[in-house]
């Protein structure tokens, strides 16, 4: 049964969903990553509300979706040139650019940083969201912390509920895995997450990445930032994979693609699989990101946040 909370993403719903967040409600909305748990951004009760329904902790800052360059200027300062160059390339779409704050982004958003993640969403659904709010959007992942993010409606109604005054359902999310996270005040630019804009494509425009050095990551990206109930085992080849299947045969098996990933994983937690055997992707491409998520879904500690 649907929820009350939970509605079809239509213009009359998306007319209703800019009132709330200008009122300093929660609204959940389809990007074309993952489903986003957004506040005003500029309202620092509204975004700890955010906090509050995720469970997420105080360290950890948010992205902030725009309508574009102008509203990505008007939140920041001392715009680096390649920040110009990059969002003409890449927005709207899978890029969060980090930048220097203007004093009127609220602490709460930025978990304290000198700093805010901007990123202009190519969801008709998200842009539709921001065009009628004219508002900055603070929105993460509309996931509990560490949940697997949402890919359907019904993964945030299942982990947030009520707690969300509205929720916009507008089906499946395309890409599957979070935005690629690019930190512009870092000289050269630093990959923080890989994610929907494939590494190849940022060509000089990036030099490390989280992969590489797990101590170079987003705050939030700690290294268990999924934790399965299952114990998680990694392959990188299928045979060596289904070879250890014959010997666990109650193992769930995960042969990933970032559009499904997870909601798979969702699926494992449901039935309580006790054991999930990946088949890591190569590490090019979305298979990058999907690769950071599943080590991180297998890591077994955590770090501190920094
Ligand atoms: O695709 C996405 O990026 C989705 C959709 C909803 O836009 N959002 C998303 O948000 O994945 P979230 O909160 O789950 O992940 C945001 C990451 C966190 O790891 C956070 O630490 C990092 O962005 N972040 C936010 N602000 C930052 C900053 N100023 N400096 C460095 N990292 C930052
Ligand atoms: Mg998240």
């Amino acid at each position: 049964m649907t929820e009350p909370n939970q509605v079809p993403a239509t213009a009359t719903n998306i007319a209703r969903a800019a009132q709330i967040l200008g009122d300093g409600g929660l609204v959940a909305f389809p990007t074309e990553t993952v489903y986003g748990l957004g506040a005003h951004a500029l309202n620092a009760v509204a975004c700890r509300k955010i906090f509050a329904a995720k469970e997420r902790p105080a360290w950890d800052p948010l992205i902030v979706h725009v309508t574009g360059v102008e509203m990505a200027r008007s939140l920041s300062r001392d715009l680096p040139a390649q920040f110009l160059e990059l969002a003409r390339r890449f927005w709207p779409g899978p890029l969060t650019l980090v930048v220097k704050k203007s004093p009127v982004v609220p602490p709460e958003v930025t978990a304290g940083r000198d700093t805010v993640a901007l990123r202009q969403p190519r969801h008709p659904v998200a842009a539709a969201l921001l065009a009628a709010a004219q508002l900055p959007i603070a929105a993460p992942s509309a996931n509990k912390f560490g949940r697997p993010s949402p890919t359907y409606a019904d993964h945030v109604q299942a982990d947030l509920g009520s707690a969300v005054d509205l929720i916009l359902d507008g089906g499946s999310t395309d890409i599957g895995v979070e935005s690629t996270i690019l930190d512009l005040t870092q000289v050269p630019p630093v990959i923080l997450r890989p994610g929907g804009v494939p590494r190849e494509q940022l060509g000089n425009a990036a030099i490390a990445s989280p992969v590489a050095d797990e101590h170079v990551i987003a705050p939030g990206m700690t290294l268990k930032h999924y934790a399965p109930r299952a114990r998680v085992e990694l392959f990188e080849t299928e045979i060596a994979l289904r070879e250890r299947a014959r010997q666990l045969p109650q193992a769930g098996i995960l042969l990933p693609q970032p559009e499904t990933l997870y909601a798979q994983l969702r699926e494992f937690d449901t039935h309580g699989v006790p054991v999930i055997l990946a088949l890591l992707p190569p590490p090019t491409g979305l298979g990058l990101a999907v690769r950071d998520r599943l080590t991180r879904a297998a890591a077994t500690g955590t770090l501190p946040p920094p």
